[in-house]
């Protein structure tokens, strides 16, 4: 048990990661955010709470957890990224998030706030850095490296030995072949199929993935 948890954030993501922790058997006192027209609503039967000015009700037993989450807008992880690192710096802790159905090989290396949710799987030789979200059903194949706050959506597959840099999006059902490199802050589309390696900050659509055209 990591103790007393607030879930920052109370979208869909963290409505996601609230059910990995209630199904771990987590301690969840609710969910902070910006947003005041959200303050009071339920969800998974958890209040929210207020806005991050809640969490100084609390003292060093209060551990947080990331419920930002992204859909491929570029920058969507970085924003994730971005609000943990200035709560740590104010002394607060995240934890990492492990849905009781999730297959880790005890071969994988996990940073702490890894958070893996329902029937994703981490294979032997895998790398997952602080901050990774490997979503529903999503596959990190063997010796897969994903650098710190990179998304790897539902039911998308990353095949072995591919490098993924942080903050990138692995788009919901893509599949990125084997041994390729993508850059920091990479999206990947939905569905799209990537077989050869990109530079840094591309957004990839279709099959085979091609950068998507700037729009005019
Ligand atoms: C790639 C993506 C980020 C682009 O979003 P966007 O900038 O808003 O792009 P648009 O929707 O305006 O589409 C622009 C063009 O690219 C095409 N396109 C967009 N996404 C595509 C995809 N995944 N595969 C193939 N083509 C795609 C559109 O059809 C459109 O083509 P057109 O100009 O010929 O009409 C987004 O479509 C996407 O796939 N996001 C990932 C969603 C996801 O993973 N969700 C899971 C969250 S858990």
């Amino acid at each position: 048990m990591s103790g007393l948890l607030i879930i920052i954030g109370s979208g869909g993501h963290a409505a996601v990661v609230a059910d990995a922790l209630l199904a771990h058997g987590e301690r969840v006192l609710g969910f902070t955010d910006a947003d005041h027209s959200r303050h009071g609503l339920s969800i998974c039967g958890l209040p929210v709470l207020g806005d991050d000015r809640v969490l100084d009700e609390h003292g060093p037993m209060l551990k947080l957890v990331n419920g930002i989450g992204g859909i491929g807008i570029p920058a969507s992880n970085g924003l994730r990224g971005r609000v943990q690192r200035s709560l740590e710096a104010k002394g607060w802790r995240f934890v990492g998030v492990r849905h009781p159905s999730a297959v880790v090989s005890p071969f994988s290396r996990l940073g702490d706030t890894v958070q893996l949710l329902a029937n994703s799987v981490i294979q032997a030789g895998a790398s997952v850095g602080n901050g990774c979200i490997v979503n529903t059903a999503a596959v990190v194949e063997h010796d897969v490296v994903l650098e710190e706050f990179v998304h790897v959506s539902c039911r998308a597959v990353v095949c072995g030995n591919v490098q993924i840099g942080a903050r990138s999006h692995i788009g919901a059902g893509a599949v990125v072949k084997q041994g390729l490199v993508l850059g920091s802050d990479t999206v990947v589309g939905a569905g799209s199929v990537v077989l050869k390696s990109f530079a840094a900050g591309a957004t990839l659509i279709g099959v085979p993935a091609r950068v998507m055209k700037e729009r005019e």
